[in-house]
């Protein structure tokens, strides 16, 4: 079959002609280019949880103070974008974002798994199969538990104070349950898991690792997943225990 593809090749003068390829298909297309996209859509995505962990430590300055940082989220750019412009413009990008992150990592998994049918037999390649099966359940984990939190404290359908309840009674109507307190703690702990390997991956595929670098690097990654993770933590362990009430 293949002299079949290879006699009806565009030529001109006997030359072949090989179609031009766009940035978008060349990126696409090699599985460096998908590498990069999982790399700069992780660093939007950990960019935002920054942001977000840094906002809800509001939430130990009383509720006028977290509610009137709800409010002024929605009114950043007023006067340009109109009211939750710029919310929404985060919204799109950061789903944009989402999609391309999940897609490349699928892909990427699924050509690792079509060149490796046997499976591993030595520890360093064995450690590799069970970050890589951390990561794919870790994103699992908190995709599922994004869209319980946006119904929970943005959409408030699943909250017990749905309607107009102001963005702290609604957070701390929700935690305490303790069960969803304990639910957002396991989930934190999942995006530090991720966030730490992720993180080091990136690290790697940027070919910042240089032998002596590594356990510097190593421990960079770790130190960041645990701020993000105890930053995070902190807000439903503070309902939990009534020092945010
Ligand atoms: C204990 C941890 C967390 C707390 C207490 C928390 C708190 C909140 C609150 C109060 C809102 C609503 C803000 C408002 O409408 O004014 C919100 C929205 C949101 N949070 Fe979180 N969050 C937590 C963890 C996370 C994590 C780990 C992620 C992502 C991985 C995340 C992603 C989002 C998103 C996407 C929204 C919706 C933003 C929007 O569309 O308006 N949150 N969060």
């Amino acid at each position: 079959m293949h002299w079949l593809f290879v006699t009806l090749r565009p030529t001109v003068n006997h030359v072949v002609i090989t179609p031009q390829r766009n940035i978008v298909t060349r990126t696409w297309g090699s599985s460096v280019g998908r590498k990069a996209i999982v790399a700069v859509t992780g660093a939007i995505f950990l960019l935002y949880v920054v942001a977000h962990m840094l906002g809800n430590l509001k939430i130990f300055f009383g509720i006028e103070a977290f509610d009137a940082y709800s409010q002024h989220l929605r009114e950043i750019g007023e006067a340009v974008f109109g009211y939750e412009g710029v919310l929404w413009i985060a919204r799109v990008v950061l789903l944009s974002a989402l999609v391309l992150h999940v897609a490349a990592s699928f892909s990427l998994w699924r050509r690792a798994r079509r060149a490796r049918p046997v499976r591993y037999q030595h520890r360093q390649a064995l450690e590799g199969s069970y970050a890589a099966r951390t990561m794919r359940w870790g994103g699992v984990i908190i995709g599922l538990f994004v869209i319980y939190h946006v119904l929970d404290l943005t959409t408030g359908t699943l909250n017990p104070l749905p309607g107009e309840s102001s963005a702290y009674t609604k957070l701390v109507a929700s935690f305490d349950r303790w069960y969803v307190a304990l639910f957002y703690i396991l989930a934190v702990v999942a995006l530090g898991f991720h966030i730490r390997h992720g993180l080091w991956s990136a690290i790697q595929t940027l070919g910042g690792n240089s032998a002596l670098r590594q356990n510097a690097l190593k421990g960079l990654a770790l130190a960041v997943a645990v701020v993000i993770t105890v930053g995070f933590a902190i807000v439903p362990l503070s309902v939990m225990f009534g020092l945010v009430r």
